[in-house]
């Protein structure tokens, strides 16, 4: 169900595609063929040289991996990737959920005690602040796979719906997060460490809190909560952040999937603001609205207001509840990736991901202050919202260009403050897609991940893809736009503070193994060959010495535009050289998502996400036999012992 494939962005502002294909038009990209633009594309100004690896030792030391539609995880030679505590794994040695059953038939109040589906972003906490060899996984689970309205693994085989308030809380209980006490064992193997105190399932009924400047405002009270200050359960959790100061961040992304009605589901009475977020007209597939009426919009409009945010979890803390940080704009939050000022001021930058939405940064308004935890705790709820408009700069067709931060404040942006559509900054702050189209965002392709180079402060951020898009011409040739790319920018002044930037294109996703696409943008950059080729860039990491990981969430049919491509994947680039190397590819029908490393780097922890989502059989990943799919966690090593990457 990829409803952010479709725009829900009615606004006249630009779209990102279009500058970019401009761009390319214009310095000739067609006609010259890719060679002749590979080498504009190239100079970059922190290319760092100018061709393709030259004077410059690579960052990855790895042999590339093939291509593949095996439904199994093959990663470089050298490597060993084993599966780790996939969905239903328990957490607790007695009790409910203490044992995987292995088809399905768990109760709601198993799978509260058990790992949740569909894992998605991802950070590993070191127990002591240092440690490789103990530590808390914390783990996203964005959804479960629903064809049809029927959950193809929940409840077992065959698919089937929830039909019964058991079967709709099983699935708010298999959603949500998991923090993980793991250790290595004896033998040098990691292992959950059962009953541990830290051990905890976050729901979808888990209690939290609103905090930030628009808690209890109109807008986020309902009749359950005239407050508006506390929630129940956090949804779609899908990329994330962490922060200095030892938390979490989980990104609720397509929470618009799980709001529809029972009454009347053939009349739309969306307000415009719903439809602006996509909140579902009728019955969802989910099928929550039938069990819960506050998943109804008919019945409690404003909880679907509730949802939509980046919230802080303090993994250390089992009993402190997870705060919704509205300060950072409510919208489809992909994943949070945070950098200081020069003043120590803490910036998180987001994406959008919805066809045709935006980037956005938010910059705290008091600076982190190094051991004062308290303190610290409060900085993401007071600062300063902005969206990003990307513009084409002094020179065109050189896929670079200028940027500016555009201030989301009723107050500072007049064009807001006039604007009686906003009455106060919690509606800036709840309607933020509502607010970023006003005063002129550019639209994106789907922004997804971002990462913050750690040593240069240059911010890369995924566009996934935007097939949707229609201005079919030569002079626009991403048109439909299948394979996405990796914009990265750099502030004015390297202060993450700066309301100018500067942008150019990482990489322009292609497939010149396509007959035809050579010499044309559908081959994509330089950067893109045969034995590297993929799509729908997603999950966004950088390693501590500055390697960048990528993962794919995209089409893995091998066939036409995604001949050679196989199944998803993860690739690690060098940012200096620009080269791109197949790392891991994962089973079948998944798509591989989220990152953590221990502190040596020596591990590192990967998702593998809905594994036979179609529900046809195809995979039967990580068990093997007729088992049913399972998303999980894969921990990479290297069989030396040395750092992953090298
Ligand atoms: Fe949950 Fe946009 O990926
Ligand atoms: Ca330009
Ligand atoms: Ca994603």
């Amino acid at each position: 169900m990829d409803t952010e494939d479709l725009s829900v962005n009615l606004s006249e502002n630009a779209l990102f595609a279009s500058v970019v294909n401009r761009a390319i038009n214009r310095r000739g990209f067609l006609k010259m063929g890719s060679g002749l633009a590979a080498t504009g594309f190239l100079a970059g100004p922190l290319a760092g040289c100018t061709s393709l690896g030259q004077g410059s030792p690579s960052l990855l030391g790895f042999k590339a991996v093939a291509a593949s539609s095996a439904d199994t995880v093959t990663v470089a030679e050298g490597y060993t990737a084993r599966p780790f505590v996939p969905w239903g794994t328990p957490l607790f040695s007695t009790g409910p959920g203490s044992h995987w059953k292995g088809d399905g038939s768990e109760t709601a109040a198993d799978q509260a005690r058990q790992v949740g589906e569909n894992h998605d972003g991802m950070h590993f906490f070191p127990i002591d602040g240092r440690s490789s060899n103990e530590g808390l996984l914390v783990i996203n689970h964005e959804y479960t796979s629903v064809v049809k309205g029927r959950y193809i693994t929940l409840f077992g085989s065959p698919a089937a719906p929830a039909n019964s308030l058991d079967r709709v809380n099983k699935a708010m209980n298999a959603w949500g997060c998991s923090v993980i006490h793991i250790r290595k064992d004896t033998g040098g193997q990691w292992a959950v460490v059962l009953d541990s105190t830290y051990n905890r399932r976050l729901t979808s009924a888990s209690p939290m809190e609103l905090t930030g400047p628009a808690a209890g405002d109109a807008l986020l009270r309902t009749s359950a909560d005239p407050t508006g200050r506390r929630v129940l359960g956090t949804i779609n959790n899908c990329g994330n952040g962490f922060t200095p100061w030892g938390t979490y961040l989980t990104c609720e992304e397509n929470f618009n999937n799980n709001f529809g009605t029972t009454v009347e589901p053939q009349v739309d009475g969306r307000s415009p603001a719903q439809k602006r977020y996509g909140i579902t007209a009728g019955a969802t597939e989910y099928g929550w609205e039938t069990q819960h009426a506050r998943f109804d919009y008919k019945k409690e409009p404003n909880e679907s207001n509730r949802f939509g945010w980046v919230v802080e979890i303090d993994p250390f803390n089992p009993l402190s509840l997870p705060k919704k940080r509205t300060a950072l704009g409510r919208f489809k939050h992909e994943s949070a990736a945070w950098h200081f000022t020069p003043d120590k001021r803490v910036v998180v930058y987001m994406g959008d991901d919805q066809a045709n939405d935006y980037v956005y940064k938010f910059v705290s308004d008091q600076p982190y202050v190094e051991g004062n935890p308290a303190a610290n705790r409060q900085l993401l709820d007071s600062g300063k919202l902005y969206v990003a408009r990307f513009d084409n700069g002094a020179t065109r067709g050189d896929f670079m260009g200028t940027g500016e931060w555009l201030l989301l404040d009723k107050q500072a942006n007049p064009l807001l403050r006039a604007d009686p559509d906003f009455p106060n900054q919690a509606a800036v702050l709840v309607h933020a897609r509502l607010a970023a189209d006003k005063v002129g965002a550019t639209k994106m392709d789907r922004p997804e991940w971002v990462a913050v180079h750690p040593d240069t402060g240059e911010v890369y951020c995924t566009m996934t893809n935007n097939a949707q898009r229609t201005t079919s011409d030569d002079a626009n040739p991403r048109e439909k736009n299948v394979y996405g790319q990796i914009v990265r920018w750099r502030e004015a002044g390297g202060d993450a503070a700066a309301t100018r930037f500067q942008w150019d294109l990482f990489v322009l996703a292609g497939n010149p193994t396509v007959p035809g696409h050579p010499g044309t943008p559908q081959a994509g950059s330089a950067n893109v060959h045969a034995d590297n080729t993929f799509n729908s860039p997603d999950g966004l990491a950088f390693d501590r010495f500055g390697r960048l990981w990528i993962q794919t969430d995209g089409n893995y049919s091998n066939t036409g535009h995604f001949a050679h491509q196989g199944n998803n994947q993860m690739l690690a680039a060098d940012p200096k050289t620009r080269e791109i190397r197949r790392f891991l590819v994962g089973p079948r029908e998944c798509e591989v998502t989220g990152f953590a490393f221990t502190p040596d780097h020596r591990t590192m922890f990967v998702n593998i996400q809905h594994p036979g989502e179609t529900g046809r059989g195809n995979s039967h990943w990580p068990d093997g036999g007729q088992a049913l799919p399972r998303s999980a966690t894969v921990i990479v090593t290297k069989n030396d012992g040395g750092v992953i990457g090298t």
